[in-house]
């Protein structure tokens, strides 16, 4: 089946993303994204019953909008992949229903697929020299892991976030700033940050002189606010604008650099424990981000790995997510990646 055809839905948050992605080579044929961006930003977050009711209301013109983007017909499908877990359950159900109605209307084989892994392997789109095992970074809204991808289904838990991720930390900054932080705070906060001095508050580096490779983002986050409090307290103004900034621009700084500390340990372990080892693969929405990618770029020099980094458009929740193989399971709102690995932690 060299030019079989799969169908991904991506409903697991708040955006309806669906492609059709070729499965010999992974190319994309055609792609829809529907963003409920307009829905949630009056509420500061994503309200599931909205969120489900917007997947809802659009998942059938998306999915009609990707096919005729590729210019095939549901007909010419081999097999409908749709993101199980982790994720809303609400929401991840309107994909579910959506994909067992086409398979069952259309005698497709049905995929289940991982959020956390789609994430990981979109890597390999565009990338065809990517081959396991690489290490692999996962920096989004709701995750912050750092594992060993051997095969596909095979990963070593190397480190995750003991409270927030990365992602949320730079929505929840956005916010305390007074940026526009729906639903991406991370690049509204870029942006602004370009304006400030990364050097002007000394937020401590989180978990400092602890060793793993785990990380923690809610004590940045909490500095973020005193400094607010103090530096540039009250309603955003010209007047505390810079203030405001510098504040932006540090914070992202111990962000990074947090990043890159832990990145730089599990990539000494990582070539250790693989000597074939020879990439690394930063995914997920926070890899959009040029601090991040440069940083990275620098911790993967100093192992001799070759970064890679998947276009902005694919590291941001996207149909073309949804596309590997398994038997069919359950809608999985709590999947953790390591069910299915061997979790290993590093010494401290
Ligand atoms: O992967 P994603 O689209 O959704 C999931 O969380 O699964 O990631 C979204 C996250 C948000 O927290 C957003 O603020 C962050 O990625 N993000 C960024 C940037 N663009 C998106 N964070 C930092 N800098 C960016 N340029
Ligand atoms: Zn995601």
């Amino acid at each position: 089946l060299d030019d079989a055809l799969v169908l991904g839905i991506e409903s697991s948050c708040d955006d309806t993303g669906v492609a059709v992605v070729r499965a010999c080579d992974g190319a994309i044929l055609g792609q829809a994204l529907a963003t409920q961006v307009d829905i949630h930003a009056p509420w500061g977050g994503v309200v599931p019953n909205l969120a489900m009711e917007a997947h809802a209301a659009a998942m059938d013109g998306t999915v009609a909008a990707a096919l005729a983007d590729a210019g095939v017909a549901a007909a010419d499908l081999h097999a409908v992949a749709v993101t199980v877990g982790p994720g809303l359950a609400l929401c991840l159900q309107v994909g579910v229903r959506k994909a067992r109605q086409l398979a069952a209307e259309h005698a497709l084989q049905l995929v289940p697929v991982h959020h956390m892994e789609a994430h990981a392997l979109v890597a390999r789109m565009g990338n065809p020299r990517l081959a396991f095992p690489f290490l692999c970074l996962l920096v989004s809204g709701g995750h912050n892991l750092l594992v060993v991808a051997e095969g596909v289904g095979r990963y070593s838990l190397l480190g995750a976030t003991l409270d927030d991720a990365v992602g949320e930390a730079y929505d929840k900054s956005a916010r305390l700033l007074g940026l526009p932080a729906d639903p991406n705070g991370g690049a509204a906060l870029e942006a602004f940050a370009a304006g400030g001095d990364p050097a002007r508050f000394a937020f401590s580096p989180p978990l400092r002189g602890r060793g793993g490779c785990n990380f923690s983002y809610a004590g940045l986050k909490t500095a973020v606010r005193l400094a607010i409090e103090a530096e540039a307290p009250g309603p955003p103004t010209d007047a505390n604008r810079q203030a405001r900034a510098d504040i932006a621009a540090s914070f992202q700084r111990v962000a990074v650099a947090h990043l890159e500390e832990r990145t730089r340990r599990a990539a000494g372990w990582a070539r250790e424990a693989h000597p074939r080892l020879r990439h690394l693969v930063v995914s997920g929405g926070v890899a959009a981000n040029a601090l991040v990618r440069a940083r990275l770029q620098a911790a993967a020099a100093t192992h001799a790995l070759e970064l890679v980094a998947p276009l902005p458009a694919l590291c941001t929740d996207n149909g073309a997510m949804a596309d590997r193989d398994e038997e069919w399971v359950d809608v999985r709102p709590r999947w953790p990646l390591t069910d299915r690995c061997d979790p290993r932690s590093l010494p401290e």
